[in-house]
């Protein structure tokens, strides 16, 4: 789906996506879909006792405040390209939430692994059974631990059109969740239904019953770092789904594809929440005459934030995502290729390629007696590491854009990404100090330098301070540039979200 892919970058409109075919979506049922729910009664009455369950929690751990709010929304509708949303103000509990999935593909096959070229499968394969239900639940788990992450942001919203980015993302994740439920319901029966409740139980950061990635444990305590959540996180999600749209489980593979026409958006929140953040930065340095981007006590006077500091905010971002692709050499990644469950990025398209890998190799720097080294490694082994690669260049392009804006303005600094085994804690690199710039350290060397690369308590009570609610039309919080544009084109004061 790479069209959909597509639609993050900033030279498309901001909500453009796009799909294959044409699909009516049923809307006089209680959950919209496109899955002709209506004929399957054990389905149906599954579901239907799940959605209380689902709003209990949405009330209990979704958006806090702003329930009654008219929210602008856009609700998917269809799968057809030229009009798949429909955009209008909504309560959020009463998103109509639904079940979508791309269209299905005439005669598609399973494009890799041991089972290459067989038809893909439309029911659950028997012998990996277990391995499936596991990397949809896991999938699954991210979407609603997302929201509670969230949860406290709107508050303290820069701007009306921020705060209706950010519901606008919290509604698209617990659809995330409905999709996955969907398919954990429909193929996997019991088990499946006992999953689909856990997936409400576990909380995020929670001691007891913590979501299951360790990023998703994380705080997103300030929109800073909702926007670099959503330009670093969001995309693990975004090369996660399209791994798993590559899967011969065809069911999963529509589901993903329509969930990354989603992604795109909130991709484009992340991308240009930093973006405008930088633009007001930038605008006050230059408007005040302050040419040296290290200058931060001045800077931060302006009420904007300085560069250095936006940098180490992308750090710890980046290198907590980097850890949700997981150990880079694994044996779990190897099985759920070759079992043809998840695919790498762009498995179809990838060209010079059997697609099976039994004899491949590929690159892997790993730490051998204290240095770093690249050892080629079994290609089904690294499947894990390929796709952390194809991760951090995928990061790069709006690093460039943002970096753009920078020197357009006259000041010298770059945001650049750190080495891959900076501040890691899963796979490779766990256990070893490894500066942005790729030396191994001691504990020593590290601890007197890391409030310099990972935001320090001085970092963090200043954006705190910043954090105050700009809730009036057509407002912006000083720290945050206007958009260019408005969602669906709206004009710039727009009333996003009605706080009544
Ligand atoms: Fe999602
Ligand atoms: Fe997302």
């Amino acid at each position: 789906m790479s069209t959909a892919i597509a639609g993050e970058t900033l030279t498309e409109a901001p909500e453009a996506i796009s799909a294959d075919h044409f699909v009516e979506v049923s809307y006089d049922d209680a959950i919209p879909n496109n899955v002709d729910l209506s004929s399957d009664k054990q389905l149906l009455r599954a579901l239907e006792t799940w959605h209380p369950k689902y709003l209990e929690w949405w009330k209990d751990m979704g958006p806090e405040g702003f329930q009654q709010s008219d929210v602008y929304l856009r609700t998917a509708v269809g799968v057809d390209p030229s009009g798949w949303a429909k955009f209008d103000h909504v309560k959020m509990p009463q998103y109509r939430w639904g079940i979508l999935l791309a269209p299905k593909v005439e005669g598609r096959t399973i494009p890799f692994g041991r089972h290459k070229g067989e038809p893909a499968w439309q029911e659950v394969p028997g012998e990996y059974r277990a391995l499936l239900r596991r990397l949809i639940v896991v999938q699954g788990d991210t979407e609603p631990a997302s929201v509670e992450q969230q949860r406290y942001l709107g508050a303290t919203a820069p701007s009306l059109y921020d705060m209706r980015n950010l519901f606008q993302v919290n509604v698209e994740e617990g659809r995330h969740l409905w999709a996955m439920v969907y398919l954990l319901v429909k193929y996997f029966g019991r088990d499946g239904r006992e999953e689909a409740e856990a997936l409400l139980r576990r909380r995020s950061g929670e001691q007891d019953n913590p979501r299951i990635l360790g990023a998703f444990n994380e705080r997103t305590p300030d929109w800073l770092s909702f926007f670099m959540f959503t330009y670093f996180t969001d995309r693990d999600g975004k090369m996660q789904l399209a791994a798993l749209a590559e899967s011969g489980f065809d069911p999963l593979s529509r589901s993903c594809r329509f969930m990354l026409t989603e992604e795109a958006h909130h991709l484009f929140v992340g991308e240009t929440g930093v973006q405008r953040t930088i633009e007001a930065t930038c605008a006050a340095m230059n408007k005040a005459g302050i040419t040296d981007p290290y200058d931060v006590a001045a800077i931060r006077k302006l009420g904007v934030v300085d560069l250095p500091l936006l940098q180490r905010k992308a750090n710890f971002h980046m290198s907590v995502t980097r850890d949700l692709f997981g150990g880079e050499i694994s044996s779990n990644a190897a099985d759920a290729f070759s079992t043809g469950l998840k695919g790498r990025f762009n498995e179809a398209k990838l060209a010079g390629d059997d697609h099976v890998l039994t004899d491949a190799t590929y690159p892997v720097t790993r730490v051998v007696d204290g240095r770093l080294v690249v050892e080629q490694v079994p290609a089904l082994r690294a499947i894990n590491s390929r796709l952390l690669d194809d991760y951090i260049n995928d990061c790069q392009g709006g690093i460039n854009r943002w970096n753009k804006v920078i020197e357009k303005a006259g000041i010298d600094f770059k945001l650049v990404q750190p080495h891959k085994g900076f501040n890691r804690k899963i796979g490779e690199f766990a256990g070893h100090r490894i500066s942005p710039a790729g030396e191994i350290l001691t504990e020593e060397a590290w601890q007197a330098k890391c409030g310099e690369w990972l935001p320090n308590d001085d970092d963090m009570k200043f954006i705190n301070s910043l954090m105050k609610p700009c809730h009036e039309r057509g407002k912006y919080a000083s720290w945050i540039a206007p958009p260019r544009v408005g969602i669906n084109n709206q004009p710039g004061d727009f009333e996003y979200v009605k706080i009544y």
